[in-house]
């Protein structure tokens, strides 16, 4: 499955839950490149900056770290790409990719959520910068104040959820993801979901999209 959907609609959110259900891996780039750039390394401190301007890292990159991915054990039963692809060129790289490998079609959830609500959602989120979990201080926060569910973790703001950083990402999606959806609906391979009402309502939705 594949999550498409601006900043904040949800895709992460959405797809650490079925991947928890379905027991396949949830592979997301943002997560990669976010630990890419804390390693501190040369090409760590580009993609650092890439990240904290907003903008899109080389497709080549995205591409390299998705297929490396893919390729491991875990992921031959079924994953969860959460932020990959963002342009036409990812998406016609993992179509060749997954036709080398034989897979099976995707199913691609494009996640759709007001842009009142993507800025708040983004406004209020805290992220555990260890397993990639994302908490909201209004709607979704943690069971104890600033400490991940999941591992304990101390919670932080993302570097890029800035207001004028989150501006120019609405508008990178807009210019260069968007298009992905016409690309799958043409393919037949597009499913839309309301993304608004409580995660476990969204992931009800998704399921019965799919399984529908
Ligand atoms: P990435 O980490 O993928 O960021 P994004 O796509 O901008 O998405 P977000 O993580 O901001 O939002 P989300 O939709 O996952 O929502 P979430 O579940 O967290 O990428 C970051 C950067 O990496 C990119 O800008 C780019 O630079 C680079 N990058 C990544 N992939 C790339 C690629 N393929 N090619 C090139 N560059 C790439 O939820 C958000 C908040 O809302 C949370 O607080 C959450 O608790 C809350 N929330 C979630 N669901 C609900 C709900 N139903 N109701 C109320 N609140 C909710």
């Amino acid at each position: 499955m594949v999550f498409l959907g601006p900043p904040g609609a949800g895709k992460g959110t959405q797809a650490q839950q079925l991947a928890g259900r379905w027991r396949i891996p949830q592979i997301s780039t943002g997560d990669m490149l976010r630990e890419a750039a804390r390693s501190g390394s040369p090409l760590g401190r580009q993609v650092a900056a890439t990240l904290e301007a907003g903008q899109l890292v080389s497709d080549e990159i995205a591409v390299t770290l998705v297929e490396e991915r893919l390729n491991r054990e875990d992921a031959r039963g079924g994953f969860i790409l959460d932020g990959f692809p963002r342009t036409v060129g990812q998406a016609a790289a993992l179509d060749g990719l997954l036709a080398r490998h034989g897979r099976e079609p995707l199913n691609v959830m494009a996640i759709e959520v007001p842009r009142e609500e993507l800025i708040a959602r983004l406004g209020g989120r805290r992220s555990c910068p260890r397993d990639g979990s994302s908490y909201h201080l209004g709607n979704h926060p943690p069971r104890v104040a600033g400490r991940c569910d999941l591992c304990g973790g101390e919670l932080m703001v993302r570097n890029d959820d800035r207001p004028e950083t989150v501006e120019k990402r609405l508008q990178i999606y807009q210019q260069q993801t968007e298009p992905l959806i016409a690309y799958y609906q043409r393919k037949g391979l597009l499913h839309r979901v309301d993304g608004l009402g409580a995660p476990l309502q969204v992931v009800e939705r998704i399921i019965r999209s799919v399984e529908g």
